[in-house]
């Protein structure tokens, strides 16, 4: 008991992501009964890359690949330097030392490619790629890592930084604490604005096992009038996926978002501390959302992008399907990948993928091949 408290307590996303997804999985396969595979070979997981039959093959508007080659070359080449205005990434992410005090969790070691890692190492290996896609794919921008100040660790990178936030991380009130700690970053920033105008900064709010594989910049430039964005799916109890939300850097939208964030937060505390504390943070947001009169849920099952005034907040709505590409659990339809997908989200067991893919891409240096690798891969799940 106590170790699995450890092993829950030591990482601020990724372990709680992973019970959350085991939570949709089991769901999801209780609701279709016609699946290709048995269930038995959906719950396996493995310790090495699995690749089968790239899903959506033939489709116009769907990745083309053979094998990991990708027939279509839609990334990279769309001129990005050309967006002047500057985004930042920022997630929360802790780790503590005394998570890896048993002799278990020191001794058992995960190989990933050439590499070795054990727990910590793991969860940090997954924090350095994220940081490794963001430096392909948006180099000009900054990471800041919002942590708890007695969190163990440090990362010495160029234009990454930890900024220190006192909060409760118990396990139970980690996603609490995660939009307390985006409350008081863009709190900060506020301040930070009134001394110095002009210096506007976008900020992308993401969970830390996702790959940016595209430019974000547009989205604030194609978008030019909401203050923040969030990313929905076709999902009637969880529209919308806290792992993504974006910051308009003005003064006036950083301070109708904290807003937003602070009802989000009310709503939490009101109506899902008990009910459940792991998905909390989504139904509260799905809730705020909703509490607009005549809020048309209906737009939530087409990927189409569109624009609410929720509470005095203009809330920007992207498809996941581009914003927070992720592979049906379960038994979901699969229709494969979108040929301008900008964000992979390697949720619940797809954290090997996640490492397995940034290592595809050191060799490669080829993105629509990687995501080739990555679509292959379809719903496998991994030891971590
Ligand atoms: C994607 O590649 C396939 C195969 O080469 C091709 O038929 C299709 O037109 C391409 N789609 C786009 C949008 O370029
Ligand atoms: C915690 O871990 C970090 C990084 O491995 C190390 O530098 C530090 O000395 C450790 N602290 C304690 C109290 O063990
Ligand atoms: C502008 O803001 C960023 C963070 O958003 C900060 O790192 C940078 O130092 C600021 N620049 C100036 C000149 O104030």
């Amino acid at each position: 008991m106590k170790r699995m408290r450890g092993w829950h307590r030591f990482l601020f996303g990724l372990p709680l992501i992973l019970l959350l997804t085991h939570l949709f999985s089991v769901k999801e396969l209780q609701q279709s009964s016609q699946t290709m595979e048995p269930p038995e070979k959906l719950n396996k997981k493995f310790d090495h890359l699995v690749l089968g039959p790239a899903a959506g093959q033939g489709l116009s508007n769907r990745l083309q690949c053979q094998g990991t080659k990708a027939l279509n070359r839609t990334h990279g080449s769309n001129g990005r330097s050309s967006l002047e205005d500057s985004v930042a990434f920022v997630t929360v992410f802790t780790i503590y030392n005394s998570s890896v005090n048993t002799a278990d969790d020191k001794a058992i070691k995960t190989e990933v490619g050439s590499a070795s890692y054990n727990k910590v190492e793991r969860s940090m290996a997954v924090l350095n790629a994220f940081i490794n896609f963001i430096k392909v794919a948006m180099p000009r921008s900054n990471v800041i890592i919002l942590t708890d100040p007695k969190s163990d660790f440090s990362v010495q990178r160029s234009q990454v930084t930890l900024y220190p936030i006192q909060g409760e991380y118990s396990r139970d009130k980690l996603m609490l604490q995660r939009i307390r700690s985006y409350i008081a970053f863009l709190d900060s920033r506020h301040k930070m604005l009134s001394q110095r105008p002009g210096n506007i900064t976008h900020y992308i709010f993401t969970d830390s096992d996702m790959a940016v594989v595209d430019d974000l910049g547009q989205i604030f430039h194609d978008h030019p009038n909401f203050d923040l964005a969030l990313t929905f799916r076709n999902n009637k109890g969880q529209p919308i996926n806290s792992g993504f939300i974006a910051v308009r850097g003005t003064p006036d939208a950083i301070l109708r978002a904290k807003l937003f964030l602070q009802d989000v937060l009310r709503v939490y505390r009101m109506e899902y501390m008990k009910a459940s504390r792991m998905l909390g943070d989504q139904l509260a947001l799905a809730s705020v959302v909703k509490s607009k009169p005549q809020f048309d849920a209906n737009r939530f099952s087409k990927t189409v992008a569109f624009t609410e005034d929720i509470r005095g907040t203009k809330v920007l709505f992207l498809p996941c399907a581009m914003y927070n590409w992720t592979p049906p659990e379960g038994a979901g339809q699969f229709r494969g990948m979108p040929l301008d997908v900008k964000v992979v989200h390697f949720k619940g067991s797809r954290k090997r993928l996640m490492l397995e893919s940034w290592n595809f891409y050191s060799s490669s240096l080829d993105i629509p091949d990687m995501l080739c690798l990555i679509l292959a891969s379809g719903r496998t799940k991994y030891d971590f």
